[in-house]
């Protein structure tokens, strides 16, 4: 400060901070270099209404990385979000876990080569499972889970015989209540109980109790969970079909609730997902991961977002330190909890028209009257965003988006060269529709294409290329042909000979080698 003396000195500061300080030459929007700060480093959205400028989500810059998006029923919340998951699934590799409700996301997953996982369709979810908890701390959760879907703690002594016989179920099974690393003598892991074994237990005591209260309640209480035992609704009372690690690391999982047969089974299913989720989250250490490593999907779902207590507002309270982020959508903004909405990040507003709600979000976002009625005129895909910056300065923290650009699937198979030696390569890629194309142009007949693009498909969209020539010359196709094919891939004539030769060693069970001339 020496030379300038007097109150002048300078200070080291950020170009975000200069950014905030002027503020009128971006009035109606945030900063450009807080909407695009590195397009490698975010999700693009679209671009501004005013200013034309581009708009990159980075959580870098928020305060935290959930994102509500509200908007009457087809203003765009669901295409916002596969346009988002699926963007940053490229820019991030960024897992989701989408709860799904009606199904109708599993489609859209599928084409992305991500995993449908349905409940209710040959899947269980054995809610005692522990996921990583100590029973004491799991049985709390099912008594509190149970709770919200059939009314357990109205009554003190149903609650108490429940808790009882969940206790008495895992002492059963060998484990240790307040334990967390749970194995048999050997060494094993132990298998968890099941709510069958919990209503067993019930039953049990219901024979041998002689005080008439106390039988009513254990008459009442196996009466409410048996629709969870019943065969062919003891979707959450057999053992767990589906392994948490491969949930949350898969790309994107559709955890398609649909075929439940009943709302309570479907608040059961998510419910029980997100506290396994929120448990393996606190688990893992996923500090230095940059960008979003889980994205977690709660599409109107508003019986199980809007509880003050629930999981979801763990995850959200919780969920920036391991780089978990919540995505919320709903028509209705008041059916999402008071401590989700303040802890948002994001606040996505496609087109709203009740007065009522837009009271509700311009009371708590601070919008002005003339995105309100920009709001209420919107077309579909027109978005106003309210983003909750680290820096504060004198500029609006609401942004217009034109409209959410949609983001296709791209679906390139690819084909490994790398597994040659001396090939330059490294791999080729094509379209699916090229590929298809390329090969019926060929002569090769629909049912042996379909085959070929089905062995991508379960490869991630990847072979290596002596495992497609391999597949091509099982399906019966030319060796001509094929090395036709890959010449116009540009593939290397060596490589191509190699490759035929190992795949035909391959097929015969590598007792031949044939030499194979182009
Ligand atoms: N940004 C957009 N660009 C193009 N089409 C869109 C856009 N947003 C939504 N749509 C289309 O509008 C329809 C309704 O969108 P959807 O996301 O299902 O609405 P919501 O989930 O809000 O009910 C769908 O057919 C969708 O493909
Ligand atoms: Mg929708």
């Amino acid at each position: 400060m020496g030379i300038l003396g007097g109150n002048l000195r300078f200070v080291e500061t950020n170009n975000n901070e200069i950014a905030a300080r002027v503020p009128l030459q971006y009035p109606p929007q945030p900063p450009p270099e807080l909407l695009f700060s590195d397009p490698t480093d975010g999700v693009y959205l679209g671009v501004t209404e005013f200013l034309n400028t581009p708009v990159y989500w980075n959580p870098k810059y928020l305060t935290n990385p959930h994102i509500v998006i509200v908007g009457i029923s087809g203003s765009g919340k669901s295409y916002t979000i596969k346009t988002f998951l699926l963007r940053a699934s490229y820019v991030w590799k960024a897992n989701a876990v989408i709860i799904d409700w009606t199904g109708e996301y599993m489609d859209w997953v599928t084409q992305t080569n991500g995993k449908v996982i349905s409940l209710g369709q040959g899947n269980y979810l054995n809610i005692m499972d522990l996921g990583g908890m100590k029973p004491y701390a799991r049985i709390q959760q099912i008594v509190n889970t149970l709770d919200l879907l059939i009314d357990i703690s109205r009554n003190e002594e149903q609650k108490r015989l429940l808790e009882w016989a969940l206790e008495t179920a895992y002492l059963n099974a060998g484990f240790r209540l307040d334990s967390n690393e749970q194995y048999d003598p050997l060494g094993r892991p132990l298998e968890p109980p099941t709510l069958k074994d919990v209503v067993k237990l019930l039953e049990e005591k219901l024979e041998l109790e002689a005080n008439p209260y106390i039988k009513r309640e254990l008459q009442a209480l196996i009466y409410k969970l048996k629709q969870f035992t019943r065969p062919g609704e003891d979707f959450f009372a057999n053992k767990s079909t589906l392994s948490l690690d491969e949930l949350i690391n898969s790309g994107l999982v559709d955890i398609n609730l649909a075929g439940l047969p009943s709302e309570p089974m479907r608040a059961l299913g998510a419910l029980t997902i997100l506290q396994f989720i929120k448990e393996k989250m606190r688990t893992e250490d996923f500090r230095k991961i940059k960008g979003i490593r889980l994205f977690v999907v709660i599409d109107e779902a508003w019986k199980i977002s809007g509880e003050e207590n629930s999981d979801v507002v763990m995850i959200v309270r919780e969920g920036r330190k391991y780089g978990f982020s919540m995505i919320i959508a709903s028509q209705n903004p008041t059916d999402i909890a008071q401590s989700i909405f303040s802890n948002a990040g994001t606040v996505l507003i496609l087109k709203v028209k009740f007065e009522n709600f837009l009271n509700y979000l311009q009371g708590s976002l601070r919008f002005s009257d003339f995105v309100r009625e920009k709001i209420q005129g919107f077309g579909v895909g027109q978005a106003a965003m309210y983003l909750s910056y680290y820096v504060s300065g004198n500029f609006s923290n609401t942004v217009i988006i034109s409209k959410i650009e949609g983001e296709t699937i791209v679906k390139d198979y690819f084909i490994m060269l790398n597994v040659i030696e001396g090939d330059t390569m490294g791999s080729v890629s094509i379209t699916r529709e090229e590929f298809r194309s390329k090969l019926r142009a060929k002569g090769i007949d629909i049912k042996s294409v379909e085959n070929i693009s089905s062995s991508f498909e379960k490869n991630n969209n990847r072979l290596d290329v002596i495992e497609f020539t391999k597949i091509m010359l099982l399906e019966g196709i030319e060796r001509k042909i094929i090395v036709e094919f890959l010449k116009e891939l540009g593939v290397e004539d060596q490589t191509i000979a190699k490759a035929i030769q190992r795949a035909q060693m391959k097929i015969r069970g590598g007792d031949k080698i044939v030499e194979v001339k182009i």
